[in-house]
């Protein structure tokens, strides 16, 4: 691949970043992916700044080779000339855009300019005696041209980048000598001109192929899962291939919650076809989908996990954790039991599946409640009451992590069993409704307030995120700040820390 012409403009520096990915039959089947992340280019127009600060920032130092010449000069004769630690020692870029390609995405910089320092030495023989010189130059490098082929594909489960073509190009140098004579700053020049460039070329070239492998190196170590507590991980396998087009590059990952050891594995899903959501608003650099299936497998480990029981001994109501309380709701209670303790055993019985509708969430939470009597020493469980709970919530955003709360719509109830006789239901009912108003409700947003985290690179954080709840799935339109510092490589043991707990 050559670098079209109007790229080519005199005094310019360029870098053009193809990210390639051609997306074949093979890679399009069997995509199990419930979550896709979409970066605009508005994102890769960040990724790219990115990639340029840090390119830019580490392509230098470079020491080139010492060159070493005999050139015939006018009048002079033979002399021997030698430039040694020749350093480039900065680089800069002015502007910088991404345009879409063909089969890729080009992100080309340009305004740039490049700083040199060397040492020369000549020496020639008169007829007389032997005549030499030394001293510094600095040497101006412009009109400097990168092109890179990126092919960007999913490897084993992780993301692998690869160089597939590569090239620099220096326009014009420029020598400033500290001393030596006039003739010899012009056959330095004629002389080495092109030497000095294409050294240049060569060792940027290396620079940046060097550049590349660590950062392949880099995305294959990012783990495949993001822990999210002792229970469960979101599974953040790549599943096929990215598919880049128009400016912007669609990853799909598999995105369901896993259950870490000795917990059963989440039901198996299959992915559904869903009609699109598109964000709207002002563009924003990611739009990531979750499908609702990614929230019932999150509700399947924690319901397998059995984290979805627990003992009530506490209420802001204390009334009803004593059989008083009970007395003119369930006299029998009382009567059986005068005076004594009263715990609430809520399990819920089965699975709760979350339906994603418009800008809501909807639950049906089944659940049994044991009432148990704390009566010397001994748990009596003396009656079970089914609760239906139909729950409406909410998608919020805190941080990186999607977190939600529920507030309930309706419930229905029976008695399931009893050891103390028939319950007047009609009376149970505003008891239930304060347990679910005051116990069940706060419980479940108290835990749903940390949320899970969204498949965010650390040392970046979602900015001004909207979230749009349509067709069954949650749309994340978002801006990413990079809140780490500058440098991508040094993110690697910062993901290693962050992702090991
Ligand atoms: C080599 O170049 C570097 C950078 O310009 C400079 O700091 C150093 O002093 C030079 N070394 C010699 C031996 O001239
Ligand atoms: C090169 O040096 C000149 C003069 O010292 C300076 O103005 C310019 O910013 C430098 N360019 C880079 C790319 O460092
Ligand atoms: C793919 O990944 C698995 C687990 O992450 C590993 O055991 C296996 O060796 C990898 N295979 C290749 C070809 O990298
Ligand atoms: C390409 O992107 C531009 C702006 O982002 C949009 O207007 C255009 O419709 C897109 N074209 C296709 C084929 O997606
Ligand atoms: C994670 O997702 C990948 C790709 O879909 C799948 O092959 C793998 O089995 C999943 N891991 C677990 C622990 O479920
Ligand atoms: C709570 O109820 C469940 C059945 O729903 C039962 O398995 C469990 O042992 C009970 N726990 C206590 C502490 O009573
Ligand atoms: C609760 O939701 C379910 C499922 O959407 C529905 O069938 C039922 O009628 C709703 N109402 C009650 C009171 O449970
Ligand atoms: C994000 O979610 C995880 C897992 O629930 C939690 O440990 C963490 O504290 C949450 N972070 C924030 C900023 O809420």
């Amino acid at each position: 691949m050559g670098l079209s012409s109007n790229l080519m403009a005199p005094a310019a520096f360029f870098i053009v970043l193809a990210l390639f990915s051609v997306p074949t039959d093979a890679q399009i089947k069997s995509d199990e992916g419930f979550i896709s992340v979409f970066i605009s280019s508005k994102g890769l127009g960040f990724v790219k700044d990115l990639l340029m600060h840090k390119a830019v920032s580490s392509l230098t130092p470079i020491e080139i080779q010492p060159i070493e010449k005999i050139v015939k000069i006018p009048l002079v004769g033979q002399v021997d000339i030698l430039l040694s630690n020749i350093t480039i020692l900065s680089v800069g870029v002015g502007t910088s855009y991404v345009s879409s390609g063909g089969a890729g995405v080009v992100i080309v910089a340009s305004g740039g300019t490049a700083n040199m320092s060397m040492n020369w030495k000549y020496s020639y023989d008169t007829w007389l005696f032997p005549i030499s010189d030394k001293g510094a130059a600095s040497v101006l490098v412009e009109g400097m041209a990168m092109e890179l082929t990126l092919g960007l594909k999913d490897q084993n489960g992780t993301l692998s980048l690869s160089l597939l073509d590569w090239g620099c190009f220096v326009k014009d140098i420029f020598v400033k000598l500290d001393g030596g004579a006039t003739w010899f700053y012009q056959g330095l020049v004629d002389a080495f001109k092109e030497q000095i460039a294409s050294a240049v070329e060569d060792s940027v070239s290396k620079r940046i192929r060097e550049g590349i492998i660590k950062l392949d190196s880099l995305l294959q170590s990012v783990p495949k899962e993001i822990p999210v507590d002792h229970v469960a991980a979101l599974n953040v396998t790549f599943v096929k291939d990215p598919v880049s087009s128009n400016s912007s590059i669609d990853f799909e990952i598999n995105g369901l919650f896993t259950a870490k050891d000795g917990i059963p594995a989440p039901t198996n899903y299959h992915k559904k076809h869903r009609a699109p959501v598109s964000c709207t608003g002002p563009a924003k650099m990611i739009e990531m989908s979750l499908d609702e299936n990614v929230f019932n497998s999150a509700t399947s480990v924690y319901f397998k996990a059995d984290f979805m029981s627990w003992i009530v001994n506490k209420m802001p109501d204390q009334s009803l954790l004593n059989t008083a309380g009970w007395k003119y709701i369930v006299p029998q209670l009382y009567n059986q039991y005068p005076d004594d303790g009263v715990n609430l055993n809520i399990s819920v019985s089965s699975q709760p599946m979350l339906k994603i509708a418009d800008d809501k969430v909807d639950t049906t939470i089944y659940s049994d409640m044991i009432i148990d009597v704390l009566d010397s020493g001994e748990v009596i469980q003396v009656a079970c009451i089914s609760l239906v709970i139909n729950a409406t919530g909410s998608i919020q955003i805190s941080k990186n992590n999607l977190t939600g709360s529920f507030g309930l719509t309706e419930f229905t109830m029976s008695l399931k069993w009893s050891n103390i006789g028939d319950l007047d239901m009609h009376q149970v009912q505003a008891a239930m409704s304060t347990v679910i108003d005051t116990v069940f409700l706060p419980y479940l947003n108290l835990h749903l307030a940390k949320g899970f985290p969204l498949p965010v690179l650390p040392g970046f954080t979602l900015e001004n995120a909207e979230i749009i709840c349509r067709n069954s799935q949650v749309m994340v339109c978002s801006d990413v700040v990079h809140t780490g510092e500058y440098d991508l490589y040094k993110l690697l043991p910062l993901w290693v820390n962050m992702l090991s707990i």
